[in-house]
């Protein structure tokens, strides 16, 4: 079992990374869409964002340290495609996808801290507020918020389509690769 990157694969961390973020996500955006058609009455209606946040901040730490392992590893060097421009698309797709999941973070982070609270992260410890400027605050981020994590999973799934196109047509090993540390 290849743990590390090496130059022709992604090792286990970076595969393991790659899925648990992409479904949690998913799920986060799932339950976002149910959190803001939520009626005061609701009986989740402070569980559901708990969850969100706490499973936010995860994402925001998987997030940091997904980097510093990107950038620690050898860099894993892309399948040759058929057209040039695919290479230059997938690259530019996988820069955006990472700095989504940046902005998606720190806009949650600023709606939730905006009158001055701390995220709780699963009960065990409190993220401090850095700025709290109030409801204009959470306004704009909430705003940014709903754009940018809206952006994401168009831009996930527009990245799901082509890893399909790779496997099911072109038939290379683009998508096994990010399936198992053994591949070539
Ligand atoms: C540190 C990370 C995060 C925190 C603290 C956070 C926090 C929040 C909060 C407080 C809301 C309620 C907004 C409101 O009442 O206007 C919200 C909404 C939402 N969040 Fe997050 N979030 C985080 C990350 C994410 C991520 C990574 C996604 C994934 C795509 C996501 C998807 C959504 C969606 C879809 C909504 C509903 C937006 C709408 O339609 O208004 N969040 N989030
Ligand atoms: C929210 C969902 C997803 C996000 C945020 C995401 C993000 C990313 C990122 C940032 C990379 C680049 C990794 C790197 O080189 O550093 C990547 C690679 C990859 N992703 Fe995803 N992904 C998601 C879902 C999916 C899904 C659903 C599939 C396929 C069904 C998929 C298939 C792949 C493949 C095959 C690669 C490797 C591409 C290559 O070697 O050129 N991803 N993903």
């Amino acid at each position: 079992m290849q743990i590390t990157n090496t130059q022709n694969n992604y090792g286990l961390v970076t595969i393991l990374l790659h899925w648990v973020m992409a479904l949690i996500i998913i799920g986060l955006f799932v339950i976002g869409k149910i959190m803001h058609d939520m009626d005061y009455y609701d009986p989740n209606y402070h569980v559901f964002p708990w969850w969100h946040k706490s499973f936010g901040l995860l994402i925001a730490f998987l997030f940091i340290f997904r980097l510093i392992w990107k950038w620690k590893n050898p860099k894993v060097s892309h399948i040759k495609p058929n057209k040039p421009i695919e290479l230059k698309l997938a690259k530019i797709a996988h820069a955006l996808l990472y700095l989504l999941i940046l902005i998606c973070c720190i806009s949650g982070m600023m709606i939730s801290t905006a009158e001055g609270a701390g995220i709780e992260f699963f009960g065990w410890f409190d993220i401090p507020a850095l700025v709290a400027n109030g409801e204009p605050q959470a306004e704009l981020a909430g705003e940014i918020h709903e754009t940018s994590t809206l952006a994401l999973i168009i831009l996930a799934s527009l990245h799901m389509l082509a890893a399909l196109k790779h496997h099911f047509i072109n038939k290379n090993n683009t998508l096994k690769r990010m399936l198992s540390s053994k591949i070539n």
